[in-house]
């Protein structure tokens, strides 16, 4: 399976502050936001990894995250020119998909929560029609919205509907089949000129090839697209890593735990930071071997 994060868009909301940078470049607490959303296709086992920016800040990914050999991965990278929709990403990296299964996750996203990786590794096996999750929100307004049964079987799917049938919104992580490319072409742009992701999920649902899986209580789903959904998940992500001295999407200890980088790679990376919180971390996971689940 090939993984995609989308990190274009315009920012607008988060104006002034994206006047210069891009958006998934803001720090969430100590790394770049673009660090969350792909740590979470590392931990679903996803090597090969296609970053769409806009003409402006593609080059900022580029220096960032280069080829993706660093953490054992392969990098690569489109332009999407206008914010066109979410199944734009489909389009634009029709290529790199070429006929594979694929992820699709944005890049203002963080998840984390005990027992992710199982569920992303599963994920990952997907052969046949699309996967996404439901996640029960108090504002179900803003976001993509499913409505399902008590099989969990998908009853109907609304985009930030002013009357939602379900508090479960659809988080920003998707897994689809191959035929996702094609079916992304035959969208219509809606009324507000973009192509939609609940479109595109309704042509699955339409064939009964789509699936939800519930992401439960203890789950955190953050959205940053809000100066306030920034300042809570820098919280959030300083809270659990100072409390525990573990820390969340650190791309090169997944890099490490996977095996795709050897101590001695993590070793040099540290020494090339070691002035740095996040150098030293480096330098505890890889000279420490004791159990860390
Ligand atoms: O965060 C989850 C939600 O994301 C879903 O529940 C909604 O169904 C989905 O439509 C989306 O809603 P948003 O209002 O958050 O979408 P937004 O337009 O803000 O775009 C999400 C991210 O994708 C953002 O970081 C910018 C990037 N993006 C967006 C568009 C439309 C692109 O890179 N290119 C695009 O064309």
């Amino acid at each position: 399976m090939r993984g995609i994060i989308l990190a274009g868009g315009s920012g607008s909301r988060l104006y002034p502050i994206t006047q210069a940078i891009s958006k998934h470049l803001i720090p969430i607490y100590d790394k770049p936001m673009i660090y969350y959303p792909l740590s979470v296709l590392m931990l679903a086992g996803i090597r090969e990894i296609l970053i769409i920016s806009t003409p402006e800040h593609i080059n900022q990914y580029k220096k960032i995250l280069g080829d993706g050999s660093r953490v054992g991965l392969k990098c690569f990278y489109k332009i999407q020119k206008e914010p066109n929709g979410l199944p734009d990403a489909f389009i634009v990296g029709k290529e790199f998909i070429s006929g594979e299964d694929v992820a699709l996750i944005l890049g203002d996203n963080v998840f984390y929560g005990q027992g992710f990786t199982p569920v992303l590794r599963e994920a990952s096996l997907l052969k046949e029609g699309a996967l996404i999750f439901g996640y029960y929100v108090n504002n179900p307004k803003e976001f993509g919205v499913v409505e399902f049964d008590k099989n969990t079987k998908v009853l109907s799917l609304e985009e930030k509907p002013s009357n939602p049938k379900s508090n479960y919104a659809i988080p920003g992580l998707y897994f689809f089949d191959e035929k996702v490319a094609d079916l992304a072409m035959t969208l219509k742009p809606s009324l507000r000129g973009e192509l939609e992701i609940i479109d595109l999920l309704k042509e699955y649902l339409k064939n009964d090839k789509l699936r939800v899986q519930i992401l439960g209580r203890g789950f955190v789903w953050l959205d940053t697209g809000t100066y306030d959904g920034l300042l809570e998940a820098s919280n959030f992500v300083g809270t659990i890593q100072k409390r525990q001295g573990l820390y969340i999407a650190c791309i090169e200890e997944i890099a490490y735990m996977k095996g795709y980088i050897t101590r001695k790679d993590v070793q040099n990376i540290a020494g090339t930071i070691s002035n740095t919180a996040y150098g030293n971390y480096l330098e505890k996971i890889s000279s420490d071997d004791s159990e860390r689940i």
